[in-house]
């Protein structure tokens, strides 16, 4: 018995072996990300291999970053190419990387770079001959910058692009680039869906994970420069001298890697853990004990970053309290960080629910009048879109419309209303689509990229933040698509400018293969994904229709909640004459906060467009639409095309079995077959109640929902992760 049940797994083990050498694929959990090393195809190391033979870099045995950066082009060109350059001390022959400051090597300062258009961050990467011997140079103003253009370079052979002739020259347009971590003392995350907190609290300081060093090496390799290790709505207790002495171990593993630690801090600190009775701004007492608390921080992590605030926002304390301004709250934490270099990022996610003005409009009518009262290392940090991170929102309408005030972007990376990590939704199209939109603040030409990088109005501090999706689930994100997200997201806020396509291709060229099937299906399958999510969630423009709380399945029917624009019904607005938000001058004048021509737009409904119809205008079941359909008709097809579009997609999957290894292929196959499942229950949930409101019947040929509206509304998720 014993060896019969031995043998045979053995011999099963040994044939897929064999498949899997026959084939060309290898077993992979996703935990490389996009530092996966594995060989290139065989034609692609012949190529390079003669250009990479010898590795020069200077210095590298004193400083941390020089010897990351030797460290990471040894593993990283020795996995690519099946064989390791020979570190060297000086160029002596072709094939050389020699990867050094000017101030560092004669040889480099020789070549007469431009390397004064680089900035701090920036780094070329250059053929060059040095002393007959043709090879690659990557240069750059610091250590920092020699890293990125480290892992430029490895990007380049892993998209398989020409290193003969090579010029690149690059600085990133936004200052910070940072993480945003919803990650509580607890190890739970909010909103989190990829298992537990990397960050493994209690052993810190004392065990240092080797995966800090990888999540390090992976944000370097994208650009990220900064991590706010603590969830926006805070504990206190993260800026007690036991929690900073672990936050310290950690900024001492990224340093090397130029990743700054942010600490999210609790307005209401200095009475929690600081034995104070009032954390009113105007009180001497509170802007000693910060101005304390920033020293004793800046002791332990000298090159800390700041602090990120959530303040009088679903109940978290802030100045409001003590009848200050969002402004006052932001000076206070600001004067005690100037001294030390530090930054204060004031969030912007602000209503309340004793205002009865629109929700959309309430961040902007709060901010917009304090534009000119921020001190200068403030920088007020606002959502991409008026709500919440909807599938689709228009671009927030503070966005251009605080001259005085810089700006940063928040994205979310993780999907908390875009089916969890669960659902297929890759999310560079919607940055692109934010980033890209104008906001006419300035004329013509005024985008959103253009005001969060600075240019627009002129601001030095500038930033960008993105709600991780990482956890300590094997492949990091809970899925191997969602790396996608991680990654699209570190390449646009080094360059907004990038497009969503070109990065989708550059992650399946790394994360798959060179294939290219293989990148043609996984680029329309990547191109597709969020709006098949906004088709069979929040088509046309609706939103916020998700299920209370957890924010996973469709919810439209919810209006009892304590809180008016807590119920989807708020956000609707659907009922026997018509569905949607009046947000013209007959409605809440939202787009009244737009500037003129966009305002103007939005305020049309034959201008606005499909996507965000329903965001602006409240219209009769049976307005005419472009497409010829009427709205009820519309709103049903499109539900229909989310799931068919799905469906789609799931089977391009499908198609790709043999080429991609059998175990990111087989989670990805079974996750997508979730997916269409619950589009399909979104769809149908969601028809079943809109037809119980509209009292309309179904087009011809349209498959009722498969259940009653009862069934749908009795479906409730108690233990969905995240909440
Ligand atoms: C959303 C999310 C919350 C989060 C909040 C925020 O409302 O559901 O979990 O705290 O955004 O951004 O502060």
């Amino acid at each position: 018995m014993y060896s019969d049940a031995f043998f045979i797994p053995r011999a099963l083990l040994l044939f897929a072996v064999f498949l899997a050498a026959a084939t060309g694929v290898h077993a992979e959990d996703g935990y490389d990300l996009w530092l996966r090393y594995q060989p290139l195809e065989a034609e692609a190391r012949e190529k390079y291999r003669p250009q990479l033979r010898q590795l020069v870099i200077p210095g590298s045995e004193q400083s941390p970053t020089l010897k990351a950066i030797e460290g990471e082009l040894v593993r990283g060109v020795g996995g690519l190419l099946k064989r390791a350059p020979g570190v060297s001390a000086g160029v002596n022959g072709d094939g050389f990387v020699l990867v050094a400051t000017p101030k560092a090597s004669r040889d480099v300062r020789a070549q007469n770079f431009p390397v004064h258009k680089l900035g701090e961050e920036g780094y070329l990467v250059r053929s060059a001959t040095i002393r007959g011997h043709r090879g690659t140079v990557v240069a750059a103003n610091s250590e920092l910058g020699l890293l990125y253009g480290s892992f430029h370079l490895l990007r380049l052979l892993q998209t398989r692009s020409a290193l003969e002739g090579v010029s690149i020259e690059s600085r990133p347009r936004i200052g910070l680039r940072l993480l945003n971590h919803w990650d509580n003392l607890d190890r739970s995350v909010e909103r989190g869906y990829a298992g537990q907190s990397i960050w493994d609290w209690w052993n810190l300081p004392d065990v240092l994970d080797p995966r800090y060093t990888d999540y390090a090496r992976a944000n370097a390799a994208i650009g990220i420069n900064g991590t706010v290790l603590n969830n926006v709505n805070a504990s206190a207790d993260s800026l007690t001298p036991r929690y900073l002495a672990k936050a310290a171990a950690l900024a001492d593993v990224f340093r090397p890697y130029g990743i700054r630690v942010y600490l999210s801090a609790r307005f209401s600190a200095p009475v929690e853990i600081g034995g104070l009775d009032t954390a009113d701004p105007k009180d001497p007492d509170v802007q000693r004990w910060w101005a304390h608390k920033a020293d004793e921080i800046y002791r332990l992590i000298p090159d800390f970053g700041g602090f990120l605030v959530k303040a009088n926002s679903e109940g978290q304390p802030g100045p409001q309290d003590y009848g200050r301004s969002h402004a006052e709250g932001a000076n206070l934490l600001a004067r005690a960080l100037n001294p030390h270099g530090g930054v204060v990022m004031w969030r912007a996610f602000v209503y309340q629910q004793d205002n009865p003005e629109d929700r959309a409009k309430q961040a902007y009518s709060d901010f917009v009048p304090l534009d000119g009262q921020f001190d200068d290392n403030v920088i007020v940090q606002v959502k991409n879109g008026p709500i919440d991170f909807q599938p689709r929102e228009p671009f927030h309408p503070m966005f251009g419309a605080m001259p005085k005030t810089p700006l940063m972007m928040e994205f979310q990376i993780t999907k908390e209303y875009l089916g969890f990590a669960s659902h297929l939704a890759y999310l560079g199209p919607m940055y692109e689509e934010v980033l890209r939109a104008d906001t006419f603040a300035e004329g013509p030409g005024s985008t959103v990229a253009k005001v969060i990088d600075g240019s627009l109005h002129g601001h030095q501090l500038t930033g960008i933040a993105g709600v991780a999706n990482i956890g300590s689930d094997r492949d990091w994100t809970g899925s191997t698509f969602n790396q996608a997200n991680w990654y699209v997201f570190g390449r646009m806020a080094w360059n907004p400018q990038t497009g969503a396509e070109e990065v989708a291709r550059d992650w399946l060229k790394i994360t798959f293969s060179n294939n290219p099937v293989v990148l043609a299906t996984g680029q329309d399958m990547l191109r597709d994904s969020r709006q098949a999510v906004v088709d069979y969630m929040t088509p046309l423009g609706l939103a916020h229709l998700m299920a209370t709380g957890h924010h996973y399945g469709p919810g439209p029917w919810v209006s009892d909640l304590a809180r008016p624009e807590w119920n989807p019904a708020y956000y609707h607005r659907a009922d026997k004459n018509g569905i949607g938000f009046d947000r013209t001058s007959e409605g809440s004048n939202a787009v009244a906060q737009y500037a003129d021509p966009v305002a103007k737009r939005f305020a049309s409904r034959s201008d606005v467009g499909d996507d965000l119809l329903l965001w602006f205008h409240h219209l009769p079941w049976d307005y005419p639409m472009t497409s010829g359909r009427d709205l009820w008709e519309e709103l049903v097809h499109r539900y229909d095309t989310g799931v068919a579009e799905v469906r789609e997609m799931r089977a391009q999957w499908q198609s790709l079995e043999p080429l991609i290894d059998a175990e990111r292929f087989d989670k990805t196959a079974r996750l997508l077959r979730v997916q269409e499942r619950e589009a399909q229950w979104w769809r149908d949930a969601s028809i079943a109640y809109f037809q119980s409101v509209s009292q309309r019947p179904l087009p011809e040929g349209v498959a009722p929902p498969a259940h009653s509206l009862e069934h749908y509304q009795a479906v409730k998720y108690p233990w969905a992760p995240g909440h």
